[in-house]
């Protein structure tokens, strides 16, 4: 069973295989920061800090949404602010193996 290790809050969780990770942690009361729960506003933003090959691939909907994050992200905090930083939709991820996260904010 994958793990989805919440390093803000130093808890970790056991999930399905291929279940989305907003939905399993809320299903275990955790609630993640959400909008529209529908991969476009941005608002579950999280960052993977470890395991992101164990994601499956993001959808064009998710990636769309992740690229017009990051243009906004880096206006605010200078360029280069998300480099080398892995950033996934938590309404959108789906878990195949263990990872690490925490909220982007
Ligand atoms: S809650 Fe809106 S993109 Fe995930």
């Amino acid at each position: 069973m994958p793990t989805v290790s919440l390093m803000h809050k130093n808890l970790k969780f056991e999930l399905e295989e291929g279940e989305i990770l907003f939905d399993a942690l809320d299903n275990q009361g955790e609630k993640l920061p959400h909008g529209c729960l529908a991969g476009s506003c941005g608002a579950c933003r999280i960052e993977i800090t470890e395991g992101a090959e164990n994601l499956k691939p993001a959808s064009a909907i998710e990636r769309d949404t992740i690229e017009a994050i990051s243009e906004n992200y880096e206006k605010r905090n200078g360029p280069g602010s998300l480099e080398a930083r892995t950033i996934r939709l938590s309404c959108r991820a789906r878990v195949l193996g263990d990872v690490s996260i925490k909220p982007l904010k």
